[in-house]
């Protein structure tokens, strides 16, 4: 899960990273009153990409008035496909001097890494191309993590000047805490900044969790912003469904992400022919095909009003075919009227003719059975398509 900057800087305050938290509003009038509190302020857009400064998303403010004027702006605009539905009223502190810096997560050295420089922060990218021995990397080591004396060399590595090198030590150790503690697979500043009077502190912050280590942490599910996560995919993960709303016609129940992952792509191919319809979600129902799984996912993915058909395409395996196919017919018995749209069921595998003959007899309106998955995928793009 990503975090907004606002909550990352909650994470920061709670492990002693020094920041300022002030006060997340949603209208203009809002920003206008906290500003009357704060004074001299910048109005920042709360939402999960970068880049938001340079959108027009951060904006300083030496008025209430301003305030409200820019928060007016900035609430509803668009930041890289996102809507702005808050803003962050913080204290003005212009920075005397901008750095950057993250732990992250190194796959591919199977460790930790930081990045940081002092060569500017928001332009950390540029920095990156034009020169790169301003941004350095140092490798963190798992087993030991970051004591005092390897936040000191990471800050002697990175070049802080003189006077804030305590200032930093302490701060790499405060970071490496929200790392390590709240589970984190990336902590970014950016820009740390250099205040006035040599204080050292983190203007903004990007923290990703782990969902992973999500049982470990309760008080990360207040992270999530309902509002913000689409419906459908709310209900799924209600219902412990591994389901990914996408943009399409055709409804997709699978059982294992391989084969799931399959089926979009042989949907999505025979969808050419028919008009360019699309798959319209990832659904993997796992080991967990009984009647009541497969109303669940059925429910939802009904649910979406641009299907126009749905395909359920199963290998029957350890959970064999006539299990799913009276997974199906009990589906059908649960959602009743709910159930409206044509179904294409592909059966293989373990136990498939009887799982077919269920299906047969059944005789559902509804239900065509197609025995390939190439076939079954052409169908329900056809019947997508109608
Ligand atoms: N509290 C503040 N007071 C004064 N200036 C600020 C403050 N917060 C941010 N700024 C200025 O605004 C710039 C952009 O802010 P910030 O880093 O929060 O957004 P961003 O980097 O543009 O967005 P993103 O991190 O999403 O790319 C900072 O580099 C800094 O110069
Ligand atoms: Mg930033």
């Amino acid at each position: 899960m990503d975090l907004m900057e606002y909550q990352a800087k909650e994470l920061f305050a709670k492990h002693g990273v020094k920041t300022t938290l002030g006060v997340v509003v949603t209208t203009p009038e809002e920003a206008r009153a906290a500003a009357e509190k704060i004074g001299p302020c910048v109005v920042k857009a709360q939402v999960k990409a970068g880049g938001r400064g340079k959108a027009g998303g951060v904006k300083l403010a030496k008025t209430a008035d301003e305030a409200f004027e820019h928060a007016t702006a900035i609430l509803g605009m668009k930041i890289k496909g996102l809507t702005v539905n808050r803003v962050l009223v913080t204290p003005a502190t212009p920075p005397e001097e901008e750095y950057y810096f993250s732990f992250l997560l190194d796959r591919a050295n199977r460790q930790y890494l930081c990045i940081a420089s002092v060569e500017g922060g928001v332009e950390i990218e540029e920095v990156a191309k034009t020169n790169p021995d301003a941004v350095k990397q140092i490798a963190v080591d798992p087993g030991t993590g970051v004591d005092e004396s390897k936040a000191r060399a990471i800050v002697d590595e990175a070049g802080f000047p003189a006077a804030l090198r305590d200032q930093a030590v302490v701060m790499v150790q405060a970071l490496w805490k929200v790392f390590e503690d709240e589970d984190a697979t990336l902590v970014e500043v950016n820009p740390l900044a250099r205040l006035e009077g040599d204080v050292l502190e983190a203007l903004d912050g990007k923290v990703s969790l782990d969902d992973n280590a999500g049982f470990r942490h309760q008080d990360h599910a207040a992270f999530e912003i309902t509002e913000e996560t689409d419906p459908l995919e709310a209900k799924a993960k209600e219902k412990g469904l591994n389901y990914v709303k996408l943009d399409g016609e055709v409804g997709i129940i699978g059982n294992g992400a391989g084969l799931v992952m399959s089926t979009l792509d042989v949907v999505a191919y025979a969808g050419e022919k028919h008009g360019g319809v699309k798959p319209a979600n990832f659904l993997d129902i796992g080991g967990g095909a009984n009647a009541q799984v497969m109303a669940d996912g059925l429910d939802v993915i009904l649910g979406d009003d641009q299907v126009r058909a749905v395909f359920v395409n199963v290998f029957g395996g350890i959970t064999a075919c006539d299990e799913v196919a009276n997974g199906i017919k009990g589906a059908l018995e649960i959602l009743g009227e709910h159930a409206t749209k044509p179904l294409v069921v592909r059966l293989d595998g373990n136990n498939v003719e009887k799982g077919r003959a269920i299906l047969q007899e059944m005789d559902h309106p509804l239900v065509t059975q197609v025995d390939t998955m190439d076939g079954a995928a052409d169908r329900a793009a056809e019947l997508a398509a109608k």
